[in-house]
């Protein structure tokens, strides 16, 4: 698993007890900066020719690879204990229905490739099941969060604070329901990084030395995206720096001349308020909410959402007995097992597709 923000690749080993993860191991797979710049090229428009996307999709199949090749040898794992791989791959463009001519998602990370390196059965392309019957082909995590989270006491909510946020609501009785909610991680980290030479800004320290701007926070809740009541998903193509800096550069606001640090708080208030109103529109009386995801590990977000939303309790799904940063990971292992078995991945009132789906196809490239 990669998600929006790259900062490194998730792998995990887990066993299926029925449909609770066991897991074995774990390991985070760095990603190559080239690599990663032909990424971040390939999510722009005038850069993402064919040459660079069929490459890219190749290399991206080598760095998935050798991430699964390390955990295994870190666990002694062969081919032959391996059922499958579940790869997410990393994604490219997302454009769900209703804001495009045509409703697509992207990702990339060739899954013949990995199956040739590692010599395992590998499910990739979970996402386009669901947009081909009409989905948004996110978020897939709500049915994992489901079967893995639900408690049938208390009302709970799985946040995932990825580079974008989504959340998952299990009531003790009746469906799950879930989406995307905005920005999670990425505009702070783009911020940060355009600022001091540094991936994120380790436990929101920079965030919090700032002040956040009401009139920025307010400009930027304008996004018809906040309104909009799910299915919705979204990434980059919404929330990203150009988006950012026409804001800054409004007329209301170019005058203010804030101080990068507010503007950095403000984006952690922009994300603490956008999860916590989603949360608060959710029917039912949401009591307890796990936070999953790099977001977790940022103290200043965290204790902010904690305030924000009392007196429900916040913690990480570490209390679940799953660590933040493998959650999103188990999941697609999880739908991998799905398709193998399958059975479907999607839940329709979280995704909008016209019916449950098989999500996936199957690569398995060595001869029996
Ligand atoms: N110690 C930390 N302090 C603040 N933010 C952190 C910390 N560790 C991770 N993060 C944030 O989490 C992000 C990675 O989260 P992740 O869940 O992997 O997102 P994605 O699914 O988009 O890859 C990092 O880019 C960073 O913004
Ligand atoms: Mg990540």
């Amino acid at each position: 698993m990669s998600g929006t923000s790259m900062d490194s690749i998730d792998t995990v080993a887990t066993h299926f007890n029925v449909n609770q993860p066991a897991i074995i191991g774990t390991h985070s797979h760095a990603i190559p900066k080239a690599l990663r710049d032909n990424v971040v090229a390939l999510c722009h428009e005038n850069a993402d020719t064919v040459q660079r996307y069929a490459e890219t999709d190749v290399h991206m199949g080598e760095i998935l690879a050798d991430a699964s090749l390390a955990l295994m040898s870190q666990l002694n794992l062969t081919p032959h204990n391996v059922a499958a791989i579940g790869s997410h791959g990393q994604t490219v463009r997302h454009a769900p229905p209703g804001l495009n001519r045509v409703a697509f998602s992207q990702q990339i990370g060739d899954p013949n490739v990995i199956s040739a390196r590692t010599g395992c059965q590998v499910v990739a392309d979970f996402r386009r099941a669901d947009i081909a019957n009409g989905g948004q082909g996110a978020p897939l995590v709500p049915a994992f969060h489901q079967s893995a989270f639900h408690d049938p006491q208390h009302h709970r909510v799985i946040l995932n604070i990825g580079g974008i946020a989504n959340i998952s609501s299990l009531p003790p009785e009746g469906v799950v329901c879930g989406f995307d909610t905005g920005p999670g991680n990425r505009l702070l980290d783009d911020w940060c990084q355009l600022h001091h030479e540094r991936a994120f800004d380790g436990n929101g320290v920079w965030a919090a030395s700032g002040k956040a701007s009401k009139h920025l926070l307010e400009h930027l809740q304008k996004h018809p995206f906040f309104a909009e009541r799910g299915p919705k998903s979204t990434g980059r193509e919404l929330f990203n720096l150009d988006w950012l800096n026409e804001a800054l550069a409004s007329s209301d606001l170019s005058e203010t001349n804030l101080a990068p640090a507010d503007v950095q708080a403000t984006l952690l208030e922009l994300t603490v308020d956008s999860v916590a109103s989603s949360i608060e529109r959710l029917d039912g009386q949401v009591e307890e909410v796990y936070v999953c995801g790099g977001g977790a590990h940022n103290g200043a977000l965290m204790s902010c959402l904690r305030n924000r939303l009392l007196p429900v309790k916040l913690d990480t799904t570490e209390a679940l007995g799953i660590g933040p940063d493998w959650v999103e990971a188990v999941a697609f292992a999880w739908l991998a097992m799905r398709r193998i078995n399958r059975l479907p991945g999607n839940v329709t009132n979280v995704t909008g597709a016209c019916s449950p789906s098989v999500l996936g196809g199957i690569y398995h490239v060595t001869p029996k």
